[in-house]
């Protein structure tokens, strides 16, 4: 920045003002009503009290103590960049979806990125062991399509009932107001100890998955399976990936708490860097696509978050590439507003009902009414879309386009306003489903532990260590030997060597019998109707 040696002004106290001249503009209050002193509020004489007058005091300052909104639920700490997508030349996705960015290759859309920790605060450190999130906004031409990922291809939970207690779980204890952005206390242990499917996710996050070098080395996962469906209503099934141009790399766990302590913006502060020198990070995005009878070959449910689909058994294809290039111009303004919702997606692109996602598209809308203060947070900038969008909603607060005009409302017969189009409007994919209305998990969704050992033993023997040395470490302070023992008793079920380090690093003097992996049937279950296993 240029250093502007301008004409200083010494006042009556001795302060400094410095006084518009040339081309500077000059300072004005909200309601552009231009000001004399903004160093010294109005009183009576040079002593006396401040006066209730002092219009230019009043809003200064209440705009000050208003500049706080809450942090987000979880992923409160993130750091966001522009940039965009490009499809490749070489494929195209149109046989599969109608979605408009996948019709013309070579094609660039532009993308916001919000890249995040899970469970530590707006001001916690950015080297925490923690999944990261990572979000994707992409302004294609058919609307905002937001693919809200993370760096893990699983999750802790299969149905998004389970997530506030899994948060409250992972979240500093209510009493104690901490731990904030450690793993490593009872409650997350006894949650997770009670959370058989949670073992698969734990095995990432003890891995160096969790403590990745930047957000430049890290892959980039949809999650859940999501459709894909063309313009003859077909549909297929699809996970989408994002693949580092530069690799995946972690950090050490001791050079994890050294950077904390020197350095808590390590991973902001790297991206900032690499792009304002126009080290341009990149990802390619690339999917797996499958069918119904591809689906159901498996043991596992393709509806359940704990997953994964091997990709030895199909191996992603790429799609096109994902390019950072400029830094927000102000922080608060775009990583801090955006709104990113799993529920945006562009005609082409559909859910399936996998039960953690059917709960996060009523929860993201929900949240963002909150913290964005109103139903109006899409006409924030880096929310809009970039396409044209038209439609007769009205008023709430901060309101900026209200419909003009006589009409808001259709249809109408004064021949104006926007319309509905059969050809080109979101259609969702016709699933035929029916059945009794019970809350229960279906069988396919019971085995818990064999991804769980795919992943362990898919390590390197130092990524294995490391395993068992982060379980050891972080369950070594969980002060409740019940919960550190039926922890062990889940990874038994997982890999003997791991059960066996975890426990001799904890000292445990006996071995646990392993927890009950038996998958159960739906016989076994209380085969009464449905309303007295709502009851049980
Ligand atoms: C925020 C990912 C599950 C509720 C986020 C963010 C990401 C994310 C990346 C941060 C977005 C940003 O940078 O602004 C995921 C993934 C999940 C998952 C990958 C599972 C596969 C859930 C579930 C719920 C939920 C099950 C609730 C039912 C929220 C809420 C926020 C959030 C309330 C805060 C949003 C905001 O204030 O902007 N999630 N999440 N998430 N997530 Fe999730």
């Amino acid at each position: 920045a240029t250093i502007h040696d301008q004409k200083l002004r010494r006042g009556a106290g001795g302060e400094l003002h410095q006084d518009a001249a040339g081309d500077t503009p000059i300072l004005t209050t909200a309601q552009g009503g231009p000001i004399l002193d903004d160093q010294n509020s109005l009183k009576i004489g040079d002593r006396g009290p401040t006066l209730l007058e002092d219009f230019h005091f009043r809003e200064k300052i209440f705009h000050f103590d208003h500049e706080r909104i809450p942090e987000r639920v979880v992923h409160a700490r993130g750091y966001g960049a522009h940039g965009y997508f490009e499809t490749y030349d070489t494929l195209s996705l149109a046989e599969y979806s109608r979605a408009d960015i996948f019709q013309r290759p070579g094609e660039k859309t532009p993308a916001f990125v919000r890249f995040s920790t899970v469970a530590g605060n707006k001001g916690s450190f950015d080297l925490a062991r923690d999944v990261r999130g990572f979000a994707v906004k992409l302004y294609t031409q058919e609307g905002n399509w937001d693919l809200v990922g993370n760096n893990i291809p699983v999750f802790f939970i299969q149905d998004a009932i389970r997530f506030p207690d899994m948060v409250h779980a992972v979240k500093q204890e209510p009493d104690r107001g901490f731990p904030q952005a450690q793993s490593a206390h009872d409650n997350f242990w006894d949650f997770i100890s009670l959370t058989p499917e949670s073992m698969h996710m734990i095995m990432w996050v003890m891995s160096d998955r969790a403590i990745p070098r930047s957000f430049r080395f890290m892959e980039g996962f949809g999650v859940h399976t999501f459709r894909l469906v063309n313009t003859n209503d077909e549909s297929t099934f699809v996970k989408f990936h994002w693949k580092p141009k530069l690799g995946l790399q972690s950090v050490a766990w001791n050079e994890a708490v050294k950077i904390n302590g020197a350095d808590p913006d390590f991973h902001r502060r790297d991206l900032w860097d690499a792009i304002q020198s126009g080290a341009f990070p990149e990802w390619e995005l690339q999917v797996q696509l499958f069918d119904q009878d591809f689906a159901d070959a498996f043991d596992f449910d393709i509806l359940d978050a704990t997953k994964i689909i091997p990709e030895e058994i199909l191996p992603p294809i790429p799609v096109g590439r994902l390019v950072l290039d400029r830094m927000p111009d102000n922080f608060f303004a775009e990583t801090e507003q955006v709104a990113f919702m799993t529920q945006n997606v562009p005609p082409g692109i559909d859910f399936s009902n996998d039960p953690l996602l059917q709960g996060r598209n009523f929860s993201y809308l929900d949240t963002q009414i909150k913290r964005l203060g109103g139903p109006n947070f899409t006409h924030i900038p880096i929310n809009a879309p970039k396409c044209p969008f038209n439609n007769f909603q009205q008023d709430g607060h901060m309101a900026m386009r209200n419909p003009t005009g006589r009409v808001n409302y259709q249809p109408n017969s004064w021949g104006v306003g926007p319309r509905e189009s059969p050809e080109r409007g979101f259609r969702s994919f016709a699933d035929g489903e029916s059945g009794q209305k019970i809350r229960l998990r279906a069988e396919s969704f019971a085995d818990h532990y064999s991804q769980a050992r795919q992943f362990f033993i898919s390590q390197t023997l130092p990524e294995q260590k490391h395993i068992a040395a982060a379980l050891t470490f972080e369950l070594s302070k969980v002060k409740t030997p019940v919960i550190r023992e039926r922890v062990v008793s889940h990874l038994l079920n997982i890999d003997d060597s791991l059960a066996s380090k975890v426990a001799q690093g904890l000292g445990l003097e006996t071995m646990p019998q392993a927890a009950d992996a038996a998958i159960p049937t739906r016989q076994d279950l209380d085969p009464s109707p449905a309303l007295s296993i709502v009851e049980r």
